[in-house]
């Protein structure tokens, strides 16, 4: 960009200093492999190549929830902003905001929209984003902020501005039912009489299809997955080797969640250089990286009242595979 140039400069607030975020790996790291059920939080999952593996699997023909939730955004954005009508959108866990596009072409249709709050933990790829979408809505103000949702959501921008807060892509189902629950809070907290809060959700379907999934033929989603080894070896000079472990992807059927995570092939033990750790590993023993938890309506509902949200409108793909709903504080 020249510096003649009349775009304004994108605003980026970075809560995540390089120090806090070693230190916050190396908890959780120590804590999470420590524990006789192992796990890692999978926030990890998202460096700069994790969160271009996730855009490839956002493309893949078996990933299904990126298309359908794309479908009813594309054909309900119009009625969600005419419903919300937001100065301000403000995007949690936004990645490439590729599907957000809809909301925000329908927000300038309507010309309510004034600001667009994109918030990820992944600081290239918000900036990417950022700058992306400077480009392509001249006139709309992106201030993105670089953040972690389980101590961040609070230093989001506000003002007296009517605001829509979204959490897309079914991210909300990456929280087991009692963090979930954590999470919604805090982004209650942040909302006034007026504002909205539209969330995607995957829904409870064939077990099959789910598990295709989360378990690509083409191996994206193992790539994704052993990931986050390759982060710890980087950032905390451990020593895995990704092909002793197995990529597994299991639906349960009692929690109604993916399970999704690393098998051990062998008994053995691995060093964690910078935590002076030596982590051992039997033969077949589970690592799990992430859960995808799936939905019901009426459950869901329920959750969301007991967090003191009222949902005004269900939106559905035609296949009835995945949910968008638009809510509001109740009175
Ligand atoms: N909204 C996009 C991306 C979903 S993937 C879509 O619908 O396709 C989940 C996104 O949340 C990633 O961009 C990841 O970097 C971000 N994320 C994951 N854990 C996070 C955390 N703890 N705090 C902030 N962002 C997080
Ligand atoms: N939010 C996505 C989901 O739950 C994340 C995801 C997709 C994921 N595929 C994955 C996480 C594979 C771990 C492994 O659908």
């Amino acid at each position: 960009m020249s510096a003649a140039s009349t775009t304004p400069a994108v605003v980026i607030d970075v809560h995540l200093g390089p120090d806090d975020q070693a230190e916050a790996l190396r908890r959780d790291v120590r804590d999470g492999l420590s524990r006789p059920q192992k796990s890692l939080p999978p926030k990890w999952l998202y460096d700069e190549r994790g969160s271009e593996l996730f855009d490839q699997i956002t493309r893949l023909a078996e990933y299904y929830p990126t298309e359908a939730e794309r479908e009813i955004l594309l054909r309900h954005a119009p009625a969600i902003i005419e419903r919300a009508r937001p100065h301000t959108i403000v995007e949690l866990g936004a990645g490439t905001s590729d599907k957000t596009r809809a909301l925000l072409d329908a927000g300038r249709a309507a010309s309510t929209l004034q600001r667009f709050i994109p918030f990820d933990v992944s600081e290239e790829f918000l900036r990417t984003t950022a700058a992306t979408l400077t480009d392509a809505y001249p006139g709309l103000l992106v201030h993105g902020v670089v953040g972690d949702f389980d101590r961040h959501i609070e230093r989001i921008p506000r003002g007296t501005e009517r605001r829509m807060v979204v959490l897309l892509g079914g991210t909300i189902g990456n929280y087991p039912t009692a963090a979930r629950r954590t999470l919604l809070r805090e982004i209650v907290a942040g909302l006034s009489p007026g504002d909205r809060f539209l969330l995607g959700t995957d829904l409870v379907k064939d077990p099959a299809r789910m598990v295709l999934a989360y378990d690509d033929p083409q191996g994206v989603t193992e790539a994704f997955n052993k990931n986050v080894l390759a982060v710890v070896n980087r950032e905390l000079g451990a020593e895995f080797d990704p092909d002793r472990f197995d990529h597994e992807a299991t639906w349960d059927p009692h929690e109604e969640w993916m399970d999704l995570g690393l098998r051990s092939r062998a008994d053995q033990t691995v060093r964690i250089g910078d935590l002076g750790l030596e982590v051992d590993f039997a033969a077949g023993e589970y690592l799990r990286t992430e859960v995808s938890a799936k939905f019901r309506l009426a459950s869901l509902a329920a959750e969301l009242a007991s967090v003191g949200l009222e949902v005004e409108y269900w939106f559905t793909d035609t296949a009835g595979d995945f949910a968008v709903s638009l809510s509001a504080l109740r009175e």
